[in-house]
């Protein structure tokens, strides 16, 4: 039986791999790992949680032995528009949060999954169809975070055999806890404000391609990947993975299709628009589908019905 360790498990991932973890593995072995926001709800009400700042490895460390914890979910992170404002702080978390995770895993002899992202790619990265092993000098502080991240755990791997796995995540699109400060945040925001105003103005300009993908897959891809076998994993850490390429044009023509009256504009933050023209327009994940067997259930149009009719029954109740 596996005991589980999700840190960040009240974040847009965390939330809903959280309790996905507690069906899969049993409510008790799912511990959620907090900083400053308290879990409410079925998170909290559904399984242990506890305070764990990762940058202190001492709050780590207390509750890898309270559990006897042998997996970690390293998700605590800052996306990359708010890595923009707070360089030193996104360093802090994705970095040194992580490398106190990575030597508590040598010490507890701990699995780690550590998500990395489109962010760890930049603009001399060929950004179409963009291959596994490929040039990555990113221009964001959240991109260089997350390429030492990927660093850090093969490194953790060759030199000391620890078993780190990890995929580079597109945008997330999700419709329980939002995203808080990434440059796809707008693939979420949209459905939310097509329910609730019939109308979204977009941050990141037309045309804008990026890769996308459904929370359910996400979460599907971590715990496959935790799962998966590795004597077949010639990667083990970053596996680009995609479910979809979208520009805002097209996710507005699909809402239109259930919504005929919706209406895009734009209003395009730099900040974002710069970062998200140095990410790939769409990956090449063959070798996460070679070696592991990813596979995403969700196209727009699947996820787009999804979302609209549970964002839709939120705003019903009131409980937008
Ligand atoms: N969703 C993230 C961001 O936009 C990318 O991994 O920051």
């Amino acid at each position: 039986m596996k005991n589980i360790l999700v840190t960040g498990s009240v974040g847009q991932i965390g939330s809903e791999l959280t309790l996905e973890l507690r069906k899969r593995y049993g409510n008790d072995n799912v511990v959620a790992g907090i900083n400053r926001t308290l879990p409410t709800g079925e998170l909290a009400e559904t399984g242990p949680y506890e305070k764990v700042d990762t940058t202190n490895i001492d709050d780590i460390k207390a509750v890898i032995e309270k559990y006897k914890i042998d997996t970690v979910y390293h998700l605590a992170a800052v996306l990359s528009a708010v890595g923009e404002q707070k360089p030193g702080l996104a360093w802090d978390i994705g970095v040194n949060g992580l490398y106190n995770v990575l030597e508590l895993a040598r010490e507890f002899n701990l699995a780690v999954f550590f998500p990395s992202s489109i962010g760890a790619f930049g603009p001399t990265t060929p950004l179409d169809n963009t291959p596994q092993d490929t040039i990555q000098r990113p221009t964001s502080m959240y991109g260089v975070t997350k390429v030492t991240g990927e660093m850090l755990c093969d490194y953790y791997h060759l030199r000391f055999g620890i078993d780190t796995r990890g995929v580079r995540y597109p945008g997330i699109i999700s419709n329980v806890t939002l995203p808080g400060g990434g440059t796809t945040d707008y693939a979420v925001e949209i459905y939310y404000e097509a329910i609730k105003n019939r109308k979204y103005t977009c941050p990141l300009g037309k045309g804008t391609f990026l890769d996308m993908m459904y929370m359910p897959d996400a979460i599907d891809a971590a715990i496959d990947l935790m799962e998966a076998d590795p004597g077949k994993l010639k990667h083990r850490n970053a596996f680009n993975i995609t479910a979809m390429s979208l520009d805002p044009e097209t996710v507005a023509a699909e809402i239109k299709k259930h919504m005929p009256d919706f209406k895009l504009d734009y209003d395009v933050d730099s900040v974002k628009q710069n970062i998200a023209n140095s990410w790939p327009n769409s990956m090449d994940d063959s070798c996460a589908r070679e070696e592991w067997g990813w596979d995403p259930k969700f196209d727009l149009a699947a996820m787009t019905e999804d979302m609209l009719k549970v964002i839709g029954e939120k705003h019903a109740k009131g409980q937008l």
